[in-house]
């Protein structure tokens, strides 16, 4: 080794001890990195952790114990031992009333919590001071361990603890876009962490680190396969497989389910067709649910795209989305299964504007689903742009459990390289008001059951995970797994303090480290917007991968799969009227947010060119014009991705090297393509708007031919 990367290593050993970096993480820790706390605290938590009382038995509470005695261990620096009695005081007494004599005799009112609800709090058992982790059900208890672990982990006091908490939404999910070749579909983090060919019989350790992130956070399920399905994933092989990966996370609370793709029963069942309402096809798919329930008992269920971008789907035997979903339902609901029915639909030829297509499709059927159905709605009526306004379907089916889906992964955020935390931009949609039962009726009210009184809730998150080391493609991207999961635990969180709690996990609890992560991280969605589609503008990327700019896209098959037809960019202005002038898909609104939406006086800013098309001389409320405001915006977000880097540059001697490398890397490759966004649309708006840029703002580096001539045929995740 060089002298210079010995000493290197020393030093940051040295500081490893103290509490500081420690050297050589590579990010596979995730959040639960459990690293030694500072003495103070040691003191403080030590009389609060003396042993760790469990009785009674099951995987459940064993993983719970397990992850208490190796969370503390790292957190305290020492064993605490595991016991059946509380002995003394300081201990951990965790159980639910049925497995553990000690809770029982507490007398906690566990009925209250609900599923899967725990409570920590600090009591007296016989004269003796003790922290008792309790739930109705040992899934809460785990719930309540990982917790009381994330109070250490992020320095709160333990001594008196009075903490319950129930999730919010019956489902949370995480939905794989994995291939059964492990390549993912918008995946940036490696191959998938199925390694199929060598199941059932190789059981990956990391499977069960996998579950354990997903328990710590309260993730309940996972839906195994890419929506793009592929029906062999139904075949009895492939199902021994599915089999396996349902037992490892089962101790975890996590069930599985598979995306079903509409005709397996052609594709791998020998039938003709997969008519919904031939009764072959209703007979080959109950055989088919009951063949899968004899190996996974607790199988979650079916996801489904049917009819949208090629996926097979009722409509091509003449039946509409309510026929296939229900005869799905029928299938599996015998074994308590749901089918997760995705609205995410735009045919072949529709000529409509799409943001409209998903409502007009679905709202009819409204009252037609069977109850063990529930639609699963992107959070904007396009597909995950930078930004984009609520899905209009939300507050537009009381009779139908919707479902929120998320795209966790950043398809169209940059991929793994680009900073952006998407907690902001999650929170701003669950906070955004449908008014489909007047003022607040807010998204986080219809998803979580509350606004229309819904059988079923749950949202579902795109994953981000492969086989990298660091899970995520990139260190920070990790906090977009981890505020997904807080966010389906409970979508009245902030987004700035799950950003905090992530981060004092992840990177450590010394304000001069927090304040600037939180800072860089609530700043970077908005950035991307600024750089990539401000004002509004959406689907600006390029074919296919969707791999950088691409607003000069006009030659592909369908309109609406062209950056032209999105943004409608002329001479004179641009934007895409989808008020009453232009495609009207505003009135799918309920008429408080339409109007405001529609009036070009009232619609925020950040959606003006969403739903109107704008001259370039209109003048905005800041007194800009659109062409100026647009320039502003483009070189803020620039600006904002260097402000980022120079932040994380500062943080150096406080961050343990090996990821701090890896972010500095990243944030530089941003800063480089927020510039090539910018100066790639400006240029090619120039071209149409044929307006100067104002004196202060630099110009594009090079001319529009040159950044069309841009190839990136290789860009991951297609
Ligand atoms: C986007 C994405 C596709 C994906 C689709 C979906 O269009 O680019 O890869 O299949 O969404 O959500 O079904």
């Amino acid at each position: 080794m060089p002298r210079f990367a010995l000493i290197r290593l020393l030093v940051l050993m040295l500081l490893g001890m103290s509490g500081t970096p420690a050297a050589a993480e590579d990010g596979y820790d995730l959040w639960l990195r459990y690293r030694t706390v500072e003495p103070e605290w040691q003191q403080r938590y030590n009389p609060a952790a003396t042993a760790i009382v469990q009785q009674g038995e099951s995987p459940t509470l064993a993983a719970a114990r397990a992850e208490l005695e190796r969370g503390l261990a790292g957190l305290l620096g020492r064993t605490v031992p595991a016991a059946r009695e509380a002995t003394g005081d300081g201990a951990i007494i965790l159980g639910t009333p049925d497995s553990s004599p000690l809770i029982a005799g507490l007398d906690l009112a566990l009925e209250r919590l609900g599923a899967g609800g725990y409570l920590i709090r600090s009591v007296t058992v016989d004269g003796r001071r003790a922290t008792v982790i309790a739930s109705g059900s040992d899934i809460g208890v785990l719930y309540g361990a990982f917790r009381l672990l994330r109070l250490i982990q992020t320095r709160q006091p333990i001594d008196r603890l009075d903490v319950g908490e129930t999730p919010r939404l019956e489902r949370r999910l995480l939905n794989h876009w994995d291939n059964l070749d492990r390549s993912v579909e918008r995946g940036y983090a490696g191959l998938s962490l199925w390694d199929w060919q060598k199941l059932p019989r190789f059981r990956d350790p990391r499977y069960t680190d996998y579950a354990r992130a997903n328990a710590s956070i309260g993730i309940n399920g996972a839906v195994l396969n890419n929506v793009n399905s592929n029906a062999d994933i139904l075949t009895p092989v492939f199902l021994e497989k599915v089999a396996a990966l349902a037992d490892i996370f089962r101790p975890y609370g996590i069930r599985v389910y598979l995306s079903a793709r509409f005709n397996a029963p052609m594709a791998i069942g020998g039938l003709e067709n997969a008519d919904p309402l031939d009764p072959r096809v209703r007979a080959w798919w109950r055989a088919k649910a009951d063949e899968i329930y004899r190996l996974i008992p607790d199988f979650g269920g079916f996801l489904v795209k049917a009819n949208s971008e090629g996926q097979p789907g009722p409509q091509d035997f003449g039946r509409d989305h309510a026929d296939g979903a229900n005869m799905l339902a029928e299938a599996v609901a015998p074994h308590g299964g749901i089918v997760m029915w995705r609205a995410f639909v735009y045919s072949d030829e529709e000529p409509t504007d799409r943001a409209a297509q998903a409502y007009d499709e679905f709202r009819p059927l409204d009252g037609r689903f069977r109850p063990n159905v529930i639609v699963q709605v992107k959070n904007g009526p396009i597909d995950f742009q930078p930004r984009e306004p609520f899905h209009p379907l939300f507050g537009a089916m009381p009779q139908t459990p919707l479902m929120m889906e998320l795209q966790v992964t950043k398809e169209y955020l940059g991929f793994a390289t680009h900073l952006a935390y998407l907690g902001p931009m999650w929170e701003e949609v669950l906070d955004a008001d449908t008014f489909a039962d007047g003022e607040g009726s807010t998204v986080a009210r219809v998803i979580d059951g509350s606004l229309h009184d819904y059988a079923h809730t749950g949202m579902a998150g795109v994953a981000n995970i492969g086989n990298d080391r660091n899970w995520s493609g990139s260190q920070f991207d990790q906090a977009n797994w981890y505020a997904y999961g807080r966010l389906a635990w409970d979508p009245n969180l902030s987004a700035r303090a799950i950003a905090e709690e992530w981060t004092r996990m992840t990177w450590g609890n010394d304000p001069a480290l927090v304040e600037p992560i939180v800072g860089m991280m609530m700043g970077s969605h908005q950035a991307v917007v600024d750089y990539m589609t401000p004002l509004g503008l959406h689907h600006l990327m390029a074919t296919g991968h969707h791999y950088g700019p691409g607003p000069w896209v006009d030659d592909l098959a369908r309109a609406d799969w062209n950056p032209v037809y999105f943004h409608r960019a002329d001479r004179e202005g641009i934007g895409f009227d989808r008020t009453a002038s232009g495609s009207n898909s505003v009135s799918r609104y309920a008429p408080a947010v339409a109007s405001r939406y529609g009036s070009l006086e009232r619609v925020p800013e950040e959606f003006l060119l969403w739903f109107h098309h704008v001259p370039w001389d209109h003048r905005l409320a800041g007194g800009r014009t659109l062409w100026d405001e647009m320039i502003v915006r483009y070189s803020r977000g620039v600006e904002q991705a260097g402000a980022m880097r120079e932040t994380w540059a500062a943080l150096a001697p406080r961050v343990d090297a090996q990821r701090h490398a890896e972010v500095s890397d990243f944030l530089a490759i941003q800063q480089d393509e927020a510039r090539w966004w910018r100066d790639a649309s400006l240029a090619y708006f120039q071209s149409l708007s044929r307006r100067p840029f104002p004196e202060s703002y630099a110009p594009p580096a090079h001319d529009l031919d040159y950044y069309r001539a841009i190839r990136t045929p290789y860009a991951p995740g297609n």
